[in-house]
């Protein structure tokens, strides 16, 4: 018998950490990352990579390719593979669900925003910003008046005039955020709410050294999806399809 195929979609440690548990349990599993990162950590198992042209491009992947059930690992900020896998898979019949890590532990003195462009706009004249957003969205503080320390795992196309960078990728410790931010002088942090624990030190060194900390919200999830927050729970709510 055919074995069931499952499409990963991810990009993330969850995603990474979800494909060797799903092949154990039997599936015939093949993660899908997006080709952004030049030097992508590698889930264990089949690999593509690249997009699929959009909504419609998907769901003709998952008829050629007759797979069964799409897992989206993706990053909470990557809305629109999110919105495309639950519309692609809903138009194949396939069987569709949503690993969204929960998001960070947020102190009631941190300032939310919607999007990067109210973070930019939030941001005092003359600030010392810590900028954590990874690397598609910097081009929004580009005409900012502040000096940035802007971390990425790979350089940003556009920058702002007054900026340093750091490529380097989590997880990262209490004390060398703290470290860090005290040797840039920064007194704001702008970041979004990723979740997880490998980056979430540095909201906690923020707090602890009571600088401004400016948090983008969340983007919206497909609405009716089926979503759970735990790798564990997607290995149980697979196992359920065998
Ligand atoms: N956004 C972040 O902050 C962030 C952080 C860490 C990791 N990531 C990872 O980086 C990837 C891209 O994120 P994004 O914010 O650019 O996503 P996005 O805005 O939702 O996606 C834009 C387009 O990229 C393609 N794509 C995205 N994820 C893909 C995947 N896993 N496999 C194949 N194609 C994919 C799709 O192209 P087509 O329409 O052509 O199919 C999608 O329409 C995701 O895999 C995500 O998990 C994102």
């Amino acid at each position: 018998m055919a074995r069931v195929r499952i499409l990963l979609l991810g990009g993330t440690t969850e995603a990474r950490e979800l494909a060797p548990r799903l092949t154990a349990l039997g599936f015939d599993v093949v993660s899908s990352l997006a080709g952004r990162v030049a030097e992508p950590v590698l889930p264990a198992g089949d690999v593509r990579i690249g997009g699929f042209g959009g909504s419609a491009g998907l769901a003709a992947y998952l008829r050629d390719e007759k797979v069964d059930a799409v897992v989206d690992a993706t990053h909470p900020f990557a809305e629109h593979i999110s919105a495309n896998a639950y519309a692609a898979a809903r138009d194949v019949g396939a069987h569709h669900l949503l690993l969204r890590r929960p998001g960070f532990i947020l102190h009631p003195e941190f300032e939310v925003v919607p999007d990067v462009h109210h973070a930019a706009a939030a941001i005092e004249p003359g600030a010392h910003v810590f900028l954590t957003i990874g690397r598609q969205h910097v081009a929004a503080f580009a005409h900012v008046d502040a000096r940035f320390l802007i971390r990425a795992i790979d350089p940003p196309t556009v920058l702002p005039h007054h900026h340093v960078l750091l490529l380097d990728r989590g997880p990262f410790a209490l004390e060398d955020e703290v470290e860090l931010m005290q040797r840039h002088g920064i007194d704001t942090l702008v970041t979004k709410d990723s979740g997880g624990s490998a980056t979430a030190a540095k909201l906690d060194a923020a707090a602890q050294l009571g600088m401004r900390v400016i948090v983008i919200a969340r983007p919206p999830v497909p609405e009716g999806a089926d979503m759970i927050g735990e790798v564990e729970a997607a290995v149980d709510w697979a196992a359920r399809l065998l």
